[in-house]
């Protein structure tokens, strides 16, 4: 019974996403060193297609934002606009990246945390007219630069559904600081900004967005969500009845297999679509948005590394690489169990060469080159650390989510470069890693 237990888990685990081979991995090292991140543009693509495609039975128009706080590099940016993605952004910052790639303002969606005068002047100046407002502040400082240029965006409510989120990253949570109540501020309240924006000249109402969390495996929250949503909809219809919701977006959440088997994005839309078609039955047709960082870029991405030290205690061996949390943070922060994999050394007449005979030790740890505690790799199921020696690569699996956009330079690290495998097969340079020289000036050593 317990081996056949153990067999349906096996069996559950999903192939890894190998787009590049160990020779491949030589080559681009011996070209980049290591550290080195890969990119697939071929997964990017069929993220896209794949959430989208789950949410094909909801019976209005759907709409898939790709959420680039998850990774900025522009070249990820680039590929997904050939997907006609919306862009789901949250600063300045990321503005200016999706312009200079010359993304349409059109297919953005902006939802700050900080909302401040300024930058929504700055956001309806480059064009973009679909904005979330999170605060009573927030709409009012939307409506003030809305007034002095005239125009009149798009806009939709940041709803805080207080619902239970049994996730590891949580946005839903009561007196939380992402969106309003339905009820319950003073003016914090998305009865009251409904209200305002019903009379507004300045604002038109479009809608509403939740945001539940990250990596999420059970739906019930989007149930309770949905469900407090229709009520309140429907309060909102009787208390004004021009009421009407042109989009609903229900935010990111879309899960990533790590170390545990994750429901695909169809068994994820099943539990919501019937639910969406009743909101939209009772309520009138909306366009349904889908937000997702993390399903679209993750499993696009490998961090190889080198393995420059090990050592051997008892029945144990750490192996030392030479990454850590400082380009792979999620390791450290949520303990992230990316499933690694050990790459021979293939020499110049392409022959695999064993460095070292592999150990015969029980427990393999997996550290950083961080003088930090934290600074271990968590070891997943998928994980396969025979062989482990000096010399030899790891790669570490499904890291496109959350990780390039945390590179920090604890110890004085430099950035590693990003290569991407191009659709038509060739390896392409997407960004320079930095120097030493580099990093010094931008601490301000030059200004000594
Ligand atoms: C408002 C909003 N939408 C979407 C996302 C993306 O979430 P995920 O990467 O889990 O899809 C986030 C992540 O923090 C978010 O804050």
């Amino acid at each position: 019974m317990e081996n056949s237990q153990v067999q349906l888990v096996q069996k559950s685990i999903p192939p890894l996403n190998r787009f590049v081979t160990a020779l491949d991995i030589n080559n681009l090292v011996a070209q980049y060193g290591t550290p080195l991140y890969l990119v697939d543009e071929d997964t990017l693509h069929a993220k896209a297609r794949e959430l989208h495609r789950a949410y094909s039975k909801f019976r209005g128009p759907v709409k898939v934002a790709y959420s680039i706080k998850a990774n900025f590099t522009p070249a990820i940016i680039r590929a997904f606009m050939k997907d006609g993605l919306t862009f789901d952004l949250t600063s300045l910052g990321e503005l200016y990246f999706v312009k200079q790639c010359k993304a349409d303002p059109e297919n953005i969606i902006y939802t700050s945390v900080t909302e401040e005068p300024d930058e929504y002047l700055e956001v309806l100046r480059n064009g973009v007219r679909r904005i979330v407002v999170s605060s009573h502040k927030g709409m009012m400082n939307l409506a003030m630069a809305a007034g002095k240029l005239g125009v009149r965006p798009m806009t939709m409510i940041r709803v805080n559904p207080e619902v239970g989120v049994k996730a590891e990253v949580r946005a839903s949570y009561k007196n939380g600081k992402f969106g309003v109540p339905f009820n319950g501020g003073t003016i914090d309240s998305a009865t009251k900004m409904v209200k305002h924006m019903m009379e507004s000249d300045l604002l038109k109402f479009e809608g509403f967005h939740f945001h539940l969390g990250s990596q999420i495996t059970d739906f019930s929250c989007y149930t309770h969500a949905l469900d407090k949503m229709d009520a309140f909809m429907t309060k909102m219809k009787k208390e004004h009845p021009n009421f009407h919701v042109n989009t609903f977006d229900i935010g990111g959440g879309t899960p990533v297999f790590y170390n545990d088997p994750v429901p695909t994005p169809a068994e994820m839309a099943k539990n919501h679509v019937d639910r969406l078609d009743q909101l939209a039955e009772n309520h009138g047709t909306f366009t349904l948005m889908i937000e997702s960082g993390r399903f679209l870029v993750a499993e696009s991405s490998i961090l190889v590394s080198r393995i420059v030290n090990t050592k051997e205690y008892n029945e144990h061996k750490i192996v030392i690489v030479d990454a850590g949390y400082h380009i792979l943070l999620d390791a450290a922060l949520l303990k992230q169990e990316y499933p690694q994999e050990i790459i021979p050394v293939i020499d110049s007449n392409n022959r695999t060469t064993s460095l070292a005979a592999p150990a015969t030790v029980k427990n393999t740890h997996l550290a950083g080159r961080l003088c930090d505690t934290y600074d271990v790799f968590p070891v997943s199921r998928a994980s396969d650390l025979n062989g482990a020696d000096v010399g030899k690569y790891v790669s570490f699996y499904n890291v496109g989510a959350y990780s390039v956009v945390f590179n920090m330079p604890f110890h004085c690290q430099t950035k590693p470069p990003i290569v991407m495998k191009e659709s038509d097969g060739k390896f392409r340079l997407v960004r320079k890693g930095t120097t030493y020289q580099q990093l010094y000036t931008e601490e301000g050593g030059d200004l000594a």
